[in-house]
């Protein structure tokens, strides 16, 4: 059983899909936590609904990464796991994608963990250590078609997670990630609209997979959880895929 009582968490990407479903079992699981999102009615709700503190963030911008960390400061006292999760797909090849969206998905997925990262990380050395988890992809180790940005981005995350946790052990803070394969959030439907395919297409061979199905958000909120807590004190630097035998 996995005890969190006493842990402080900053979620980001929480008003939906993967986020929200770490938020609610973090709290179920006995921890404070925060909700970070763009989205503030729905980061609103999901935080009324799990009993957390909603702020909204940009995670791709400091001065609301500066906003989030100060919130989880000031109503939490501080921050023991903080899961940067939030992250947008553009469905594009090389040929396709546009200046600004390259450096959109970039952004948002890769610079907003150096962002809240390095306001957490000096908290976490002060109290003795902590819990980063990052939020890869199955597509940031193998790659994936028509996503050439997003699988950049989670590339980075990947490489990155294991460059956090080596500059950091000595500190006492723990670096993962969790690479989830397709998993039934919003991003699927997000995907096909782009690809102009319906969302359908996501669930047609879901059978045939390994194990009968595609992820769920709580599948990847359960490995979140046991990396956030002292159970997997000794595990870091670790790259988890969650996806069922290979269904990214
Ligand atoms: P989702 O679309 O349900 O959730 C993403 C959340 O991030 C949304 O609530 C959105 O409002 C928020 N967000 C987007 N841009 C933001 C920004 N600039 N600042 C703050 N929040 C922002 O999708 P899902 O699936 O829950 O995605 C969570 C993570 O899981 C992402 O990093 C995604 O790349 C990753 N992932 C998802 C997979 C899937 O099949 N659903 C597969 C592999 C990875």
């Amino acid at each position: 059983m996995i005890d969190l009582s006493g842990k402080r968490a900053l979620v980001t990407g929480a008003a939906s899909g993967i986020g929200r479903a770490t938020a609610a079992l973090l709290a179920e699981l006995g921890a404070a936590v925060v909700l970070a999102d763009l989205d503030a009615e729905r980061g609103e709700r999901a935080a009324k609904e799990i009993g957390g503190l909603f702020v909204r963030c940009d995670v791709s911008r400091r001065a609301d990464c500066e906003r989030a960390v100060g919130a989880a400061v000031a109503e939490l006292g501080g921050v023991d796991v903080l899961f940067n999760n939030a992250g947008i797909i553009r469905r594009s090849t090389v040929t396709e994608i546009t200046d600004e969206d390259w450096d959109l998905v970039m952004a948002v997925n890769v610079r907003s963990i150096m962002l809240l990262s390095s306001l957490v990380v000096p908290l976490m050395a002060a109290n003795g250590g902590g819990s980063i988890v990052n939020t890869g992809s199955g597509w940031g180790i193998k790659g994936g078609g028509r996503a050439v940005s997003y699988c950049a981005s989670k590339g980075a995350v990947v490489n990155m997670t294991r460059a956090m946790a080596i500059d950091h052990g000595p500190q006492n803070i723990r670096v993962n990630c969790v690479c989830p394969g397709d998993t039934d959030t919003g991003m699927l439907a997000e995907e096909a609209r782009q690809l102009g395919e319906s969302p359908d297409a996501f669930y047609a061979d879901a059978a045939d997979r390994p194990l009968g199905r595609i992820g769920r958000p709580r599948d990847i909120a359960r490995t979140v959880a046991f990396l956030a807590s002292d159970a997997a004190a000794f595990v870091s630097g670790a790259i988890i895929p969650v996806d069922g035998a290979g269904t990214a």
